[in-house]
């Protein structure tokens, strides 16, 4: 079999080596959230950078933790998952933003995924599209008891990830551009309950499964596609002090030896 790329030991995009990673991570898309997530910890410190994959580690609440942004969409958001695994992670809580579908979720509200439709490519390299993009039960309930704690206003449910920020979330592309198949998506979606746009979930989610880890996702609505609203950064803080304590809360049940992966 053909051998995977590294640096040394370190694997060649994220640049960790095993045990470098802490078991409970975070996965912005953004670099520049990294740091704004270890504001939250003690002994917080930047260990890796390359491309779009910035890696910081540390401590929240005597809980080892850590960050690496995953850049935007399916493909670098795949690697970072491959690769985290190898470092030693087998937790991962996406922090994002979404486009909420339903007037109801407000601008700044938080949704905490349940599961993701796979409208990524990445996923589909792993198993068929039958296969459940699904987070896990125990760290959806580690997001719900974390933003009830913290009376965070909070929606859950299904949401959506796309490869495609424009006409795969039936957006205008350039000069107007809109494929048939991308027109009455925003329609057909709510119509199935789902509550929101992403990009990078459906691959997170996926990927954990298969590999016997555990992940979750919070996301702060920064768009209402109903009221054409848009803000971004809005709800952004609540979605990063909601996932660094659903990491304690896990770690709780963890230590009293609940449901690993
Ligand atoms: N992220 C998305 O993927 N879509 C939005 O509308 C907002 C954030």
């Amino acid at each position: 079999m053909a051998q995977r790329p590294k640096v040394g030991a370190k694997a060649y995009h994220v640049m960790l080596a095993p045990g470098e990673a802490p078991r409970y991570m975070l996965l912005p898309g953004d670099p520049g959230r990294v740091p704004l997530i270890a504001k939250h910890w003690t002994e917080a410190r930047e260990i890796a950078k390359n491309r779009e994959f910035v890696t910081w580690v540390g401590v929240y609440k005597g809980v080892k933790i850590g960050a690496t942004s995953t850049g935007i969409g399916s493909g670098s958001t795949a690697i970072a998952v491959e690769e985290l695994l190898y470092a030693g992670a087998d937790t991962f809580i996406r922090v994002g933003t979404t486009g909420a579908l339903r007037r109801e979720i407000k601008l700044g509200d938080l949704i905490i995924g349940t599961a993701a439709v796979r409208f990524d490519g990445a996923s589909r390299w792993y198993a068929p599209p039958e296969y459940p993009a699904a987070a896990h039960w125990l760290v959806v309930k580690a997001l719900i008891e974390a933003a009830e704690s913290l009376g965070v206003r909070h929606h859950i449910g299904v949401v959506a990830s796309t490869d495609s920020f424009y006409v795969g979330q039936e957006r205008p592309g350039y000069g107007g551009f809109m494929p048939p198949w991308s027109k009455g998506l925003i329609d057909t979606l709510r119509s199935l309950r789902v509550l929101s746009f992403e990009m990078e979930s459906a691959t997170i989610f996926t990927l954990a499964s298969i590999y016997g880890a555990r992940a979750g996702g919070v996301y702060a609505a920064i768009a209402n596609r109903e009221t054409d609203e848009f803000a971004p950064e809005v709800g952004v803080e609540d979605a990063v002090r909601v996932a660094n304590e659903a990491v304690r809360i896990l770690a709780e049940y963890d230590r009293k030896g609940g449901a690993g992966p």
